[in-house]
């Protein structure tokens, strides 16, 4: 656990967890930060504890013990999120001081009760509510419902200036050496925005318009400093992150970099003919592409993946009447997480009849995707000249279209 002091009397601990499933499914390649902050007045208040995956929150314990903050004479926990990430020790830290309050919202309070037993001394708070804690420092919380569950708010210091953001500007992937957005090199800033393309694919799309909110809550508090609760803490630029935010919501929305994802599967090679005449074309005509062969082992790059894109492309077969069940697990997986507005083209192989198309409409629209589909290309057993050439029309008109989604 690295301890830094962020601001002046507010210390950061964090640490790296690796070879998790974040939330129990999603695989992290690169695993990601825990951050906890510690805000000391006269009386000192713990921002967001944190614990190993391991669940031994003794880790914790002694960290603060070594920056002098005995666990026994803290006097608040503030809670912005129940999540466990951030509320695992809360069970545990009750054995060592019953006797510190609990600051959250209504909807924590509830959870603080049904995860780690009943719970009485508990501040809720609303919007604008503060906690003085002597010396100048002053919290006020304003929650943000549904960033990333109901119960979650961000917590400001107005001293210092700085939010404590919890998930909300959050990315995965692990610190190395580097922890403040002044400090990072070319190559960890571009690490932490395709890690923070991955988090907010994985754990924040279905709430697009609830972090859109969220931002404008963020703008009506001055700023110096952004602490979230995963990730870098921004104090050089903190409306970096906020732009970057507000670019992923458009993502999520329909636009992306001006790439185009394959997703794509194949049972005998038939529809695999197709892809490879689509992947000339796309070289040809200067786009990245991005093939993933599903199934997949990661969802969680599938999913990232998708969400920067642009422009997708379907490609697959029917399959007993339907679309090959890996590709239309993969778009449920997409429709699940409301990613929509994308700019798409499906084509693929059938045998004795088609459905894949059929089936695909029916999951976007299920899902409410409003995806943009360019004419569909479904054919009869190995592709012909002619169905190649209506594919590479299909990915011309597919091209031109994803212009205006390019941000
Ligand atoms: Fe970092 Fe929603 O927990």
């Amino acid at each position: 656990m690295k301890k830094i002091e962020i601001a002046d009397g507010i210390q950061m601990l964090s640490m790296n967890v690796e070879q998790i499933l974040f939330e129990g499914m999603w695989e992290l390649s690169n695993g990601v930060t825990l951050n906890s902050y510690i805000v000391k007045g006269e009386k000192a208040a713990v921002i967001d504890g944190v614990i190993g995956w391991d669940g031994i929150p003794e880790t914790l314990y002694q960290n603060l013990e070594e920056i002098n903050v005995n666990p026994k004479e803290i006097d608040y926990l503030i809670v912005n999120h129940m999540e466990p990430d951030h509320s695992g020790w809360l069970e545990n830290f009750k054995k060592v001081n019953d006797q510190c309050t609990i600051i959250c919202t209504d909807k924590a309070a509830k959870l603080i009760n049904s995860f780690y037993g009943s719970e009485d001394r508990i501040r809720v708070v609303k919007e604008g509510d503060t906690l003085d804690l002597g010396n100048g420092k002053i919290l006020s919380f304003h929650p943000t419902p549904n960033v990333h569950w109901p119960d979650t708010m961000l917590t400001y210091e107005s001293s210092t200036k700085t939010l404590f953001s919890c998930d909300m500007y959050g990315a995965f992937g692990k610190i190395g050496d580097h922890y403040f957005d002044d400090e990072l090199t070319a190559a960890e800033v571009e690490f932490f925005e395709i890690e923070g393309i991955r988090y907010f694919s994985n754990v924040m799309a279905t709430f697009t318009p609830m972090v859109r909110k969220s931002i404008e809550k963020t703008k009506e508090l001055e700023l110096k400093i952004i602490a979230p609760g995963h990730g870098p803490v921004y104090r050089q630029n903190p409306q970096k992150i906020i732009n970057d935010y507000l670019r992923l919501c458009q993502y999520a929305e329909g636009a992306g970099k001006k790439e185009i994802t394959i997703l794509w599967g194949s049972m005998y090679g038939m529809t695999e003919k197709a892809i490879k005449h689509a992947e000339k074309v796309l070289e040809r005509e200067g786009i990245k592409v991005n093939k993933l062969k599903l199934p997949l082992a990661s969802e969680s790059e599938m999913l990232a993946t998708v969400f920067r894109s642009a422009g997708i492309i379907i490609a697959a077969p029917t399959y007993e009447y339907k679309l090959f069940p890996p590709v239309a697990a993969a778009i449920e997986e997409v429709g699940r997480k409301r990613v929509s507005g994308k700019t798409a083209l499906y084509f693929g192989s059938c045998g004795w009849s088609g459905g894949a198309e059929k089936e695909l409409k029916e999951i976007v629209e299920r899902n409410r995707m409003k995806w943009d589909f360019v004419d569909a290309i479904e054919f009869e057993g190995s592709p012909t000249p002619e169905v190649l050439s209506r594919i590479e029309s299909g990915i011309i008109q597919l091209i031109g279209k994803i212009e205006q989604k390019v941000v």
